[in-house]
């Protein structure tokens, strides 16, 4: 159980009006701990929201020793506010720290650290429909030398963000590119799996050329053989082909979504097959020709449940269906945000009382 300290701003900002946009806006504070190898972590505390003094030669700075989270806290009314499904994100996060050499957090601390700061600011909780408190928690290696060698200092972070849909088309369709030539991490054995910046910082260059076409993001293939569907990077990805939802295997370059777990978990109790596979683009490709692709759509924390409309395969343009928003896509947001926000029953216990 962590001691935390509690310093609360003298300064409380005025909250954001009109569209939140996603991760543009910060609340009044943040938690910080400070882990030393010989100390483990130490000096949690919660302070005013700002900037940190960092070392010019820290490790999160020259070698990319960083890995997050992302989690949301929903108001379900009467002053409430839930999180959903937070020793999910405490488990991947020990998962992404083992792989980068980042100490690992016991659970209930990882837990304890973000619902106190978001019970501290639990009035910077958006209350409109489709809006939450996006909760970041984060960590970084921060040892002052050059060497290149597991760390011995770091620093966990939380900070909050109040939110509305991650995409600017909201539940609208959005339109995808599947990028054949970047890759966004390398194969088995790699970082694919993990939730490290620099998956982020390697998927920004093919992003980039998709979003100065008019496209939302991309589609990554894997990157060996550049032929099997992986993830659109801010998201999971499924597809309902013939009836049966299929999704990408976790082969260990796929991120392990806390979504996309809970929409097979979803899928399940409703008796719609699902599966978990390989699933090939030139597959996905027919599967549009030949009319049997009914539904796409991504799955996140950040996106939610976010219907595909098109895709792009060497530049061509493919509608999906109709081009709307399918009926299960339709469910499974439905059913997930209801569950987020109180709305539906929580048969599965994943909801979790901020206080
Ligand atoms: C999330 O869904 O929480 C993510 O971390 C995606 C993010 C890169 C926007």
């Amino acid at each position: 159980m962590l001691d935390i300290k509690i310093t609360k701003t003298a300064t409380p900002k005025a909250k954001p009006t009109g569209a939140l946009g996603f991760g543009q806006h910060f609340t009044d504070h943040m938690f910080m701990m400070d882990w030393n190898e010989g100390e483990g972590w130490h000096d949690a505390r919660i302070v005013p929201y700002g900037p940190i003094p960092m070392s010019p030669a820290s490790t999160a700075f020259h070698y990319g020793a960083e890995i997050f989270e992302g989690m949301k806290a929903y108001h379900v009314g009467n002053g409430e506010v839930k999180l959903f499904r937070p020793y999910e994100n405490a488990k991947r996060m020990n998962s992404s720290a083992e792989r980068l050499c980042l100490p690992q957090l016991n659970e209930d601390d990882f837990v304890q650290a973000v619902n106190a700061v978001v019970n501290l600011d639990r009035d910077w909780v958006p209350t409109d429909p489709g809006t939450s408190l996006y909760v970041r928690p984060f960590m970084i290696g921060d040892d002052h030398t050059l060497g290149v060698h597991g760390v011995h200092h770091a620093i966990f972070m939380v900070i909050l963000s109040p939110v509305g849909s991650y995409y600017k088309e909201g539940l609208n369709p959005v339109s995808i590119v599947i990028e054949k030539d970047d890759v966004r991490v390398a194969g088995k054995g790699g970082t694919g799996y993990t939730k490290c910046g620099g998956n982020y910082a390697a998927s920004t260059r093919a992003g980039k050329k998709a979003e100065l076409k008019g496209y939302s993001q991309v589609l990554w293939l894997d990157a060996v053989e550049r032929k099997y569907i992986e993830e659109v990077g801010s998201m999971n990805v499924m597809f309902k082909i013939n009836g049966e939802v299929v999704t990408p295997a976790l082969v260990g370059s796929i991120l392990p979504g806390i979504t996309r777990k809970s929409c097979l978990e979803v899928l399940k109790d409703r008796g719609i097959p699902a599966v978990e596979r390989r699933i090939s683009v030139d597959e996905l490709e027919q599967a549009i020709k030949d009319g049997t692709l009914e539904e796409a759509f991504g799955t996140g924390t950040a996106a939610v449940i976010s219907p595909i409309g098109k895709f792009v395969i060497d530049g061509k343009e493919y509608t999906v269906a109709d081009g709307g928003i399918g009926k299960v896509s339709q469910m499974l947001y439905d059913e997930i945000t209801g569950i987020q926000s109180g709305k539906k029953d929580d048969k599965h216990n994943w909801t979790y009382t901020v206080k």
